[in-house]
């Protein structure tokens, strides 16, 4: 069998992980802090907090924005489902919206017709690396007065027409052991909101602003050094994985659109040419 999605750990995520074990600083350390600001600058955001899961950081994302019971999310039903556990989570309701049947991502132009009084944000899912339709996306919420939040769990380093997906609202990142780019388990929240990443940072440690005060009701959903120090060497090798994927799935693509009645997915353009 081959496998999908094979992690890759080389030597140099193993030796600083040992570097993290020598320093003694396993929690919440400077890798974590350093991890955060690498990958803000990776999604072009301000703020970056890392969490246990992608899970966790979709969790978080829904009540650093306060949305909570009697409150509706719409998203879309083709996705992990983690992208609508998220809402059940804060004690909303997720409604789904039908998928763009050649990109699989959300449909916008069937977004309106399931927004009601109580809808508070739109999940859009950009899956496999897809982006979504994000300019008819960003036009709706801010007609409407929505938050966006992204799932961004499989979709490190993607782009909309050149911007990266994740710097449209708040987003969340898995870096599960199956995905791009991994730090075994983790996850990250990213955002322009000061506010909102604020919450976000409470909600991941207990309410914590500093030791043994609790100001808020919180979780913990903190992320490790360990993790983070993966997620360093990952991060740096990232670009290059994206391309020999995109280069594969070009290939793939290619030879299996040759045979008769194989439908394969399409690329929401600007399309990679592996050849340029
Ligand atoms: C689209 C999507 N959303 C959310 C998640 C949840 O991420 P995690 O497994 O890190 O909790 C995943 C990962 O499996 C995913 O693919």
């Amino acid at each position: 069998m081959i496998p999908i999605a094979k992690p890759i750990i080389g030597e140099e995520e193993k030796e600083a992980i040992l570097e993290v074990i020598a320093s003694g600083q396993l929690v919440q350390g400077t890798k974590v802090h350093e991890f955060e600001e690498r990958f803000a600058e990776l999604c072009g955001v301000e703020y970056a907090v890392a969490t246990s899961s992608g899970t966790t950081a979709l969790h978080i994302a829904m009540l650093a924005h306060q949305i909570g019971p009697s409150d509706e999310v719409v998203t879309s039903p083709f996705s992990f489902i983690a992208s609508a556990n998220c809402a059940l989570y804060a004690g909303a309701r997720p409604v789904f919206v039908d998928i763009e049947p050649d990109f699989f991502t959300i449909d916008p132009a069937k977004i309106e017709e399931h927004i009601t009084p109580k809808t508070k944000a739109i999940i859009p899912v950009h899956l496999y690396g897809q982006a979504c339709d994000m300019d008819a996306i960003a036009e709706i919420a801010e007609k409407r007065h929505l938050a966006i939040i992204e799932d961004a769990c499989q979709a490190h380093g993607a782009t909309y027409k050149g911007r990266p997906v994740g710097s449209f609202g708040t987003a969340c990142y898995s870096l599960y052991a199956t995905k791009n780019m991994t730090t075994i388990e983790g996850g990250m929240l990213v955002t322009n909101d000061a506010e909102v990443a604020e919450r976000a940072r409470l909600l991941r440690n207990h309410g914590s602003p500093k030791t043994y005060q609790h100001v808020m009701l919180g979780y913990n959903m903190r992320m490790t050094d360990l993790t983070a120090a993966i997620g360093l060497v990952q991060l740096d090798k990232l670009a290059g994985w994206n391309s020999i994927r995109q280069a594969n799935a070009a290939y793939l693509t290619e030879k299996l659109s040759a045979i008769e009645g194989v439908v394969t997915p399409k690329i929401r353009p600007p399309i990679y040419d592996p050849h340029t």
